[in-house]
């Protein structure tokens, strides 16, 4: 195994982990965030994932691709909360809401890095401190997001964090998928399964409306694996508030793989497994103009991101599971993705 480390853009860096097989994966201190990940298909080195090529053209196009999101991923709503009696009003970068921790959050700073090399595998430590008060949210908050590459292609995700004040935390990583070779060939025809009996509807802000509802008899059933198509060519009214997914799904179980995603030719297969209770599932939806991305362009339903996560909007849901981090504790949590050919 070996790493690199290069410059990506003016001040940040890019770290290039490398296995045994070959397999690539990149990241970048700004955002603490995945930048490409390289299998070796047919002998061709096929990048599974969406990104740009400097700091600067992610803060400039979207900081969210591949980032470290939080510090309460997706949108709470009305951009304020209240515990234990106290009114905190958050930053609003949507609307009234606050989306993804509010503007120039996690995913816009530059992280520490360090860097833990052994035998069968390397993992990159990124660290920060998100101060008192950021974007609203109270206490000091000290986050480490590790990436490790193992030599037999999985890249695990490990979140920790710690606070000296009572807070909210929900982080998430934003990657895109798309596992075509083509990148304008969009993620319709992957074939997905996901182990969730129900999701959350949203309002037309997209807010969770509080229900959760049983996916079946519904585009939202991928118990089976079916392409994604299925929900983007639907009429459901859910699928098209949003013009395809931008939904919570409750996972079933907390043992793996809950997420299975495949390329449109059947050729290689992403299995997920975490120990988040929920994931949000985005299709790229909000794409007007194709967007200049490396040799190529980003397109609507050109990528779908699996943002594991405590379900959004918790803090005005109760029944949704709690996102308060206290001072004594210790917020953890590990996603894994393992990629591999089918034949
Ligand atoms: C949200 C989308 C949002 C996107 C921004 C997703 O996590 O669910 O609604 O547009 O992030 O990149």
């Amino acid at each position: 195994m070996n790493v690199k480390t290069r410059k990506f853009g003016k001040e940040a860096s890019l770290y290039t982990l490398e296995n045994d097989r070959g397999t690539v994966l990149e990241l970048s201190d700004f955002g603490a965030r995945i930048v490409n990940f390289y299998l070796n298909v047919n002998n061709q080195r096929r990048n599974l994932v969406l990104g740009f090529d400097s700091a600067e053209e992610y803060a400039e196009k979207d900081s969210y691709i591949g980032a470290t999101i939080g510090r309460v991923a997706g949108r709470l709503s009305g951009s304020s909360y209240t515990l234990e009696g106290q009114r905190y009003p958050l930053f609003h970068n949507e609307g009234k809401n606050c989306l993804h921790g509010g503007a120039k959050s996690i995913d816009s700073r530059m992280w520490q890095t360090r860097i833990a090399e052994q035998e069968d595998q390397i993992t990159l430590h990124f660290s920060l401190l998100s101060k008192d008060g950021d974007n609203g949210f109270p206490g000091n908050l000290d986050m480490t997001v590790s990436h490790t590459l193992t030599n037999d292609d999985q890249w695990i995700i490990d979140y920790w964090a710690k606070t000296d004040a009572t807070t909210l935390v929900n982080p998430t990583n934003h990657v895109y998928f798309n596992l075509n070779q083509e990148r304008t060939e969009g993620i319709g025809n992957h074939l997905l399964s996901l182990d969730a009996d129900q999701y959350g509807v949203l309002t037309d802000t997209l807010i969770p409306t509080g229900e959760l509802r049983q996916v079946e008899g519904t585009p939202f059933d991928f118990k089976q694996a079916v392409a994604i198509n299925q929900g983007l060519r639907s009429d459901y009214e859910q699928n098209r508030l949003v013009d395809g997914y931008d939904h919570p799904f409750l996972l079933n179980k907390a043992s793996g793989p809950q997420v299975t995603l495949m390329d449109s030719q059947r050729l290689l297969k992403l299995e997920m497994t975490t120990n988040a209770p929920a994931v949000v599932v985005y299709t790229s939806n909000m794409i007007d103009e194709p967007v200049r991305m490396k040799d190529s362009f980003q397109v609507k339903h050109g990528g779908v991101t699996l943002e594991t996560q405590q379900l959004p909007d918790g803090i005005n849901h109760p029944h949704f599971g709690s996102i308060v981090l206290q001072p004594n504790e210790i917020f953890e949590s590990q996603t894994l993705f393992r990629v591999s050919l089918v034949k």
